[in-house]
């Protein structure tokens, strides 16, 4: 993260190739710095946010991209009934984790579409860790990690 609230250069490069060619949804819009970034390569993105002011000042950055719909407000409520999309990138929204929160996201995504999560420490043990478990436990998804730098870790998780 850089200054709490933008994915890093690393994730954003691996964002912009998993995307290609892809619907997207964005879980937490923040300042619009990761949309713009998805939007050079992805079909369309959609992204979600409910800090107003952030909001504001991601419309202005994504004014004139014509495939970046941004959404104010919670995002389950912004999302329900959309997509399917062929990449979920889990930004904001998912704390406290619980499991109607996945089943939600798992909803948006489409066979062979994936979710990307950031932000995670690496090497961790699956056990004990409540979004490792969902993500490669789950029998409806496999998931790698990968390293995005030498303390950065993402994991991407295909819907079988
Ligand atoms: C890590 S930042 C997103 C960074 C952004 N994806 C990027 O890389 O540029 C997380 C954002 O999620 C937003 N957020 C948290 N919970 C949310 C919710 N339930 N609905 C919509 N936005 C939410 C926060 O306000 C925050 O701006």
């Amino acid at each position: 993260m850089t200054g709490g609230a933008t994915a890093i250069p690393e994730v954003q490069a691996l964002l912009r190739v998993l995307a290609a060619g892809r619907d997207v949804a964005e879980m937490g819009t923040a300042f619009g710095e990761t949309a713009a970034t998805i939007a050079e390569t992805a079909r369309s993105i959609v992204t979600v946010e409910r800090d107003p002011e952030r909001v504001a000042v991601a419309r202005e950055r994504l004014a004139g991209l014509g495939n970046v719909e941004p959404l104010e407000g919670d995002v389950y409520e912004q999302l329900r009934g959309r997509g399917p999309f062929g990449l979920v990138f889990v930004d904001g929204g998912l704390r406290p984790v619980d499991q109607s929160r996945w089943e939600a996201i798992l909803a948006l995504v489409e066979p062979g579409g994936l979710i990307v999560k950031d932000d995670m420490s690496p090497g961790r043990p699956v056990e004990g860790d409540d979004v490792r478990e969902f993500l490669h436990r789950d029998p409806r998804l496999a998931a790698a990690e990968i390293l995005a730098t030498h303390d950065m870790a993402v994991i991407v998780a295909v819907r079988r």
